[in-house]
């Protein structure tokens, strides 16, 4: 006969003792499993005279009612535990600081960056972005442009030109002018683009590489005039300077493909080799501009009686040194990132007008 107290001893402390999971299922396996100890008990009833069943069927029922109970409870307890330890291993430390990654050691390179805000300023003035070739065709940077044949300006850029072969005279690129008349060939009136890109120009000194940058802009519709034009510059100036206003002055000048032609100074104040912007007394040019020469029109395509319009062009790099004040336009190439860590961007610095520009 089995001694039922020392076997409800037995199962209470092998399932308190267990301590994991596995533990308490053999546990439970041993007494309560088809196999187990009180399962071949309770399988005894069966056998028993009704008077005896009475008793040892009471004493037998409660012991599975106490190992039940027993193993529940173990069960919540070792759950509890478990939960513990992963939620003291798996705690975070919020107040660290954030482990370094790209977004802190990458920069963006203050081109881009200058890109990116001219691109969020002029799409927000309807204008969209056309790219052309590096490598140019002579007509499309000089003749459609109206540079005669043999005219002292096409010299006058310094130009790189390629080695001839093939059917067309070909360049690299002295300015992103030829992009208008891509655009205008390509397009119907009415136009509105900046077209931003490398150019090149035998060239090397502080303020002078072989490769920089420009960006044009161009607008060609029925009515536009010198007025529209006056106004989308100001707007520009003042918004990439991030200045209320701007004062500009516009000097006749000399472009073959336009006319009028204007250089455009804008007002400054330079003080212990700062520059400012929107204040002062002093000019700085910036950038040349002027209506669209009806021979351009009539080269791209168009009927200079029907369409008019203005153009402009202005230098990247030289935009990105007067705002962010670098002085020596060789360091952009250099590719130091010395000179990134400082003058970059980071990358989710991204303009916008209303997040602010260079926020
Ligand atoms: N293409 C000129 C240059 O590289 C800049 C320029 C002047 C562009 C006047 C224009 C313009 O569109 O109207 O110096």
């Amino acid at each position: 006969m089995i001694d039922i107290d020392q076997l409800e001893q037995e199962t209470l402390q092998q399932i308190s003792q267990a301590h994991d999971e596995t533990a308490l299922e053999t546990a439970r396996l041993a007494a309560l499993g088809k196999k187990g100890a009180i399962s071949a008990l309770l399988a005894t009833l069966g056998k028993m005279s009704p008077e005896q069943r009475k008793t040892e069927g009471a004493r037998i029922n409660a012991l599975r009612e106490k190992a039940t109970l027993a193993l529940a409870a173990k069960r919540d307890e070792l759950e509890e535990k478990s939960l513990a330890a992963r939620l003291t291993c798996e705690a975070v430390d919020v107040t660290l600081p954030a482990a370094p990654n790209g977004l802190d050691t990458g920069r963006i390179h203050p081109i881009s960056q200058v890109l990116e805000e001219l691109t969020a300023i002029f799409a927000d003035m309807g204008f969209s972005v056309a790219e052309g070739p590096d490598i140019e065709t002579d007509d499309y940077n000089f003749t459609k442009l109206n540079f005669p044949e043999g005219h002292p300006a096409r010299e006058m850029q310094d130009t790189f030109f390629l080695a001839a072969g093939g059917e067309e005279k070909k360049l690299l690129r002295t300015h992103t002018s030829p992009v208008q008349g891509r655009t205008m060939l390509t397009e119907k009136p009415p136009i509105r683009v900046i077209c931003p890109g490398r150019v090149y120009r035998c060239d090397f000194d502080q303020t002078h590489t072989p490769m920089f940058h420009q960006i044009e802009g161009l607008v060609i519709d029925e009515t536009t005039h010198l007025g529209h034009l006056k106004w989308v510059l100001e707007e520009f100036l003042k918004t990439f300077f991030e200045v209320k206003g701007v004062k500009l002055r516009f000097r006749p000048s000399f472009f073959p493909f336009t006319e009028p032609s204007m250089e455009v100074d804008v007002q400054c104040k330079r003080q212990g080799g700062e520059i400012r912007f929107g204040e002062g007394e002093d000019w700085m040019e910036i950038l040349g501009c002027g209506m669209v020469h009806p021979n351009v029109l009539r080269n791209c395509g168009h009927d200079p009686e029907l369409y008019q319009g203005f153009a402009f062009g202005v230098g990247i790099d030289r935009l990105a040194m007067l705002k962010y004040g670098m002085s020596d336009l060789r360091a952009f190439f250099e590719a130091d990132s010395r000179w990134l860590d400082h003058y970059g961007f980071r990358p989710l610095d991204i303009p916008s007008l209303l997040g602010g520009l260079s926020a």
